[in-house]
Order: structure tokens, then sequence, then C-alpha cells
């Protein structure tokens, strides 16, 4: 714990990774929340004397200086975020960080204008740790990408774990690692394909999984149910039958909807009906989870202790097809404010639905990765979690 041994930081540079990664709309940050997470460790090395040093990436511009990508703007929204000050170095080097206050706060510009940052390239990591003392990760959502800045520098400074990401490896391991049993997950979104490793990494360790959204039709046709023209995977039915063979081995039970919400077409509030899957007509699309079967979903959880939950279970971006998912989230939010479940979240939309069930706050944690959040739940290891305990 680099702050717990804060006496050695005053006047020191710190290099400090965070996720800064964050939506733009119209040249400005559309959400703060990333900001806002990384706001504990950077005011708390500053506070404690270190010249704070923040590198991290924004986009993808791939290797190359690009204006588009520039962290100028997202280090006004931070110094705005955390209310002091906060300079911006382009062009870093020894004699710039030498003449910086103790106490203050620079971003760096975006490491992957360097073409060595993907490559984890052994040159651009000695570059870098030049420019500080000590280095400390606070990305967990950038902690699946082996780069120079959420990996390779750990293997040349100190390197320690930021507050994030000390909180987001709590989470997790409170909801995966040593999670009091049961144990439910809700696995949403559209496509099987894109989660069949998170799906069979969770069967072996979770006690109800939870299938909605796109990927419930996969499951619900690989069963014999017809799906009319929902959005289903049907070359995926044998790795769908799969998962619930392994389930029955390991002693999971798999939920999926027996009542669903269907429409002719896709949209915010077109005409909609309610029908048990075995009738759904062959120019039907299912959209969400019916009323039934959520309430069955709900009994679940109450017989709960744990829960992780990722992706919604219907297209909840249209209403009414968000039904489903804002009525599971504050059932899952009220059972953690009564104190009987512990309820981590994460990844892609996720957050954006519970936020919009007005559930986000009421959940135990509700982490900020995307990607590593997946990664996470396919039972990866992932680099720049694991290059800060070697
Ligand atoms: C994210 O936004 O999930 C992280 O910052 C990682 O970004 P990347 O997918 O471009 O590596």
């Amino acid at each position: 714990d680099l702050i717990a041994d804060r006496h050695g930081l005053a006047g020191k540079p710190v290099l400090v990774r965070e996720d800064l990664n964050v939506p733009m709309h119209e040249g400005r940050v559309s959400d703060d929340t990333r900001l806002r997470a990384a706001m504990p460790t950077l005011a708390e090395l500053a506070d404690h004397g270190a010249k704070v040093l923040v590198l991290a990436h924004f986009g993808r511009p791939k290797g190359k200086v690009d204006p588009e990508y520039t962290l100028r703007p997202i280090a006004h929204a931070l110094a705005d975020v955390m209310g002091r000050p906060v300079g911006f170095l382009e062009s870093p080097d020894r004699h710039a960080i030498d003449v910086l206050d103790p106490g203050s706060i620079t971003v760096l510009e975006n490491s992957r204008f360097f073409p060595g940052e993907e490559k984890n390239d052994p040159v651009l990591a000695r570059q870098m740790a030049a420019l500080g003392d000590f280095y400390v990760n606070d990305a967990f959502s950038a902690a699946h990408r082996a780069h120079v800045t959420t990996e390779g520098l750990a293997h040349l400074l100190p390197a320690f774990a930021g507050r994030q990401m000390e909180a987001e490896l709590k989470a997790l391991e409170a909801a995966l690692g040593k999670p009091e049993h049961p144990v439910a997950a809700v696995v949403g979104g559209s496509k099987v394909s894109t989660k069949l490793d998170v799906l069979t990494n969770l069967v072996g360790k979770v006690d109800h999984l939870i299938i909605g959204g796109g990927m419930a039709n996969t499951f619900l046709a690989a069963r014999g149910v017809d799906v009319g023209k929902s959005l289903c995977e049907h070359d995926l039915a044998d790795t769908a039958n799969a998962i619930f063979d392994a389930a029955d081995a390991a002693g999971c039970t798999v939920h999926l909807p027996y009542d669903v919400v269907v429409a002719r077409e896709f949209g915010a509030n077109v005409p909609c009906r309610t029908a048990n899957v075995h009738e759904v007509e062959a120019d039907e699309m299912i959209l969400d989870v019916g009323a039934a079967a959520v309430e069955a979903l709900s009994d679940v959880l109450k017989t709960c202790r744990t829960l992780v939950w990722n992706g919604p279970l219907g297209a909840f971006e249209y209403p009414p097809f968000d039904t489903a998912t804002v009525a599971l989230a504050r059932t899952a939010a009220a059972l953690t404010r009564e104190g009987t479940l512990v309820s981590v979240a994460g990844g892609g939309d996720t957050v954006a639905a519970l936020n919009h069930a007005g559930a986000a706050d009421d959940f135990s944690f509700v982490s900020t990765a995307g990607g590593a959040f997946l990664e996470w739940m396919e039972g990866k290891e992932l680099p720049g979690v694991k290059s800060l305990e070697s």
C-alpha cells in the first residue's frame, strides 16, 4: 500500500495509470463516472505531496498522434470534477517533471499515441519508467490489456494498486472469488457468441444462472422452442446444449424466461403483447422477459446471498422493453438495501441499464469496467492485475 507508506512520497513523481477512456459528446465528457472513480487515488497521492503524473489512453488512435484523441479536454473535465487544478503535458521529460510542484496533478498525453504502448515495448516502458519513482495502477477497467502503462511499468518501478483498483478487486472477490452461497448470475445481452466463455465459467461457480436478452432466444431454440423472428444464433444450438449439460453436472440451475414480451417491429412503444414462450408467432420477435418470469426470478434472488449481473434482460433502450430489467434490478437493489444480498454489476450496457432503473446506487458495487469485467467473468487472469501481484 503506497499511501500507507506515504512518508516517502513528498516531492516524488508517481506515475498513476487511470482509465480516462470516457464517453464524449460534442467535445464534452458525457459520463464522468470514470473521472470520479479516479479521484480518491489522485487526491490522496497529491495530498501527501507527490507529483502525480496521470497515464491514460483515450480511444484507439493506433500508435499515432491524432488530435481527435487528445486527453486535453478530459484533463480539464478531471479538474472540474476534482475541484482543483490539473495540468497537462504533451511530451513529458524528466526536466518538465522536475519543475512540477509537489502535490500537483498532471495528465500526460494519450499513451496510445506511442506505437510501443499496445506492443508493451520494453524500450518505451524504460523511457516511461524514467519519468517516475513509483507506479500505481488504478485502472481495473484497462487491466485486460497488457500494455506499457497497464502492465510493463509494474515490472520496472515499485508498483501498487490504487484505491479504485483495490475496490474493484475486493468486490469481484466477494462476488465470484469467495462468495457467500447461493450465488446467482444474471447474464443478458444480445449474443451468446460474445459471452460463451462467461457462461461456461459461470456454470461451474454459481447456483443459479439467469439468462436474458437476445441470448436467451438461442437457449430457448436449442430446447426446441420456436422463437419466430427473434434474434437467435441457431448455429449455436449444440453449444447451448453443452452449457445446459455442464450446468446440470455442476448443480447449477439455468433459468430461461417462460413468458416473454413479443412485437412485430423493433422500436420504442411499438404494439406488443405478452406470450408464453411456446406461443410466439412466426413473424414476432421476443424483446423482453415477461412479468410472470420476472416474478419467479425475483423469488430466486430472494433465496440468494450473492448476485453478479452483466447485461440487460430485454431491449432496454426501447420502452416498454426495459420493464423486466428495471423490475429485477429494483428487486436486487431492495434486497441489497435490506442486507440479504451482495450485488455486483458491470460491463458495457449494464451500468446504463442499472442507472436507468435507478438501482445502481443501491448495488453493493458497480464496476467501471466493460471488457475487463467480462474477461474477469470468463475466469481469465488480467495482466494488469497479475503484474501488481508479482
Ligand atoms: C474500456 O473502455 O473498456 C477500457 O478503457 C479499455 O479500452 P480498449 O477496449 O480500447 O482497450
